[in-house]
């Protein structure tokens, strides 16, 4: 059955729930826009927002944006034609949330943003938006963390002695608040420990792998192998790029410790869980796919259901209204199996 407010049935059915004080799940379908679906921590917030979806009966369509915002802009309108009765966006960029609040307050259909956070005014000015999301702080500050707890086992990894460890940053997304907070709460979290650092390259790598190689190599190239001490990645993608690239060099293989540059990211995909226990690489922290992917379908079925969202009807805690904040957990040699799916 087409499950739309546009069809007679469905709308007899929104009828019929309305007078029993609320849509049932399985009437429930909801529209998803992710910002490309070629993005490795997306797409496990992708599947778990369909197996949420699953698991409560609802029903979910989620369609690429393909990293373009007009596209996003045209599915949400074809969503609210559509008749959806809620929407989840990854916003391809978080700063043109505004439009796409005012389709859905039009509609009267609620919106969950994931993943990209949009200015508080806009989610304020509709009682039925809401952020599902994790504080970038937090994973800033656990990569820097790592750095300063591997330099005080390893002080021997100062290579040029001077006291000073040389890194490099490689960042995602300009005007990204992932890319803005994690490059700098890592920094920030470094110089509070009183470690002295220097940055001798950052750049941004766009979440990619590829990018992440491409510009660890011109580092490399650029900078000479033995200038470098620590590579700090805004996420695991970029990361293994860069890992790529110190392999091509003979570092990071996992078989000479002395040959090894620490290497740290984000999101605990399964690629760099492998990395970790194979050696190659620091560590990371959990950006939770599960969770984030679990609270925004909660959201939107309570919300399309006419239900109050509060911690009863969705099971997370809802902050100002508004927020459902997921925490993040460092993971290291020491404890990534119980991070391993
Ligand atoms: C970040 C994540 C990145 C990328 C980005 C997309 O939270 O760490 O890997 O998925 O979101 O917006």
């Amino acid at each position: 059955m087409l499950k739309s407010k546009v069809t007679t049935i469905a709308a007899a059915l929104l009828i019929a729930s309305a007078m029993s004080g609320g849509a049932k799940a399985d009437d429930v379908l909801i529209g998803s826009c992710i910002y490309k679906f070629d993005d490795t921590f997306m797409t496990g917030v992708r599947n778990n927002m369909q197996a949420a979806a699953k698991e409560l009966g609802a029903e979910i369509e989620l369609v690429d944006s393909q990293n373009r915002q007009p596209m996003q802009n045209d599915q949400v309108d074809t969503f609210i034609t559509k008749g959806v009765n809620a929407l989840v966006i990854n916003p391809v960029d978080r700063s043109a949330a505004g439009p796409l609040v005012s389709k859905a307050k039009s509609a009267d259909t609620p919106i969950i943003f994931i993943n990209r956070e949009p200015d508080k005014k806009i989610l304020d000015g509709f009682d039925k938006a809401w952020y599902v999301g994790a504080k970038a702080e937090e994973s800033g500050t656990i990569a820097g963390e790592l750095i300063v707890e591997y330099f005080k086992a390893h002080p021997e990894a100062d290579k040029n002695h001077d006291g000073v460890i040389q890194y490099i940053l490689i960042k995602g997304e300009q005007g990204h608040q992932d890319a803005t907070l994690r490059s700098e709460y890592c920094v920030k979290a470094m110089k509070d420990a009183g470690m002295k650092i220097e940055e001798i390259g950052a750049d941004n790598a766009n979440w990619d792998k590829v990018q992440g190689h491409d510009k660890m190599k011109n580092f490399i190239t650029s900078k000479g192998i033995d200038a470098i001490e620590a590579v700090l990645c805004n996420n695991d993608d970029m990361a293994l790029g860069a890992i790529e690239a110190l392999k091509s060099e003979g570092y990071n293989t996992g078989k000479d410790p002395k040959k090894y540059i620490p290497v740290t990211g984000v999101d605990a995909t399964a690629p760099a869980l492998q990395a970790i226990a194979a050696g190659q690489m620091l560590g990371t922290s959990l950006n939770d796919a599960h969770n984030q992917g679990t609270a925004a379908v909660r959201i939107a079925v309570a919300a399309a259901k006419g239900e109050a969202v509060d911690e009863k009807s969705v099971g997370y805690k809802i902050t100002d209204g508004k927020y459902v904040w997921i925490p993040y957990v460092k993971v290291t040699a020491e404890n990534y199996k119980q991070f391993a799916k």
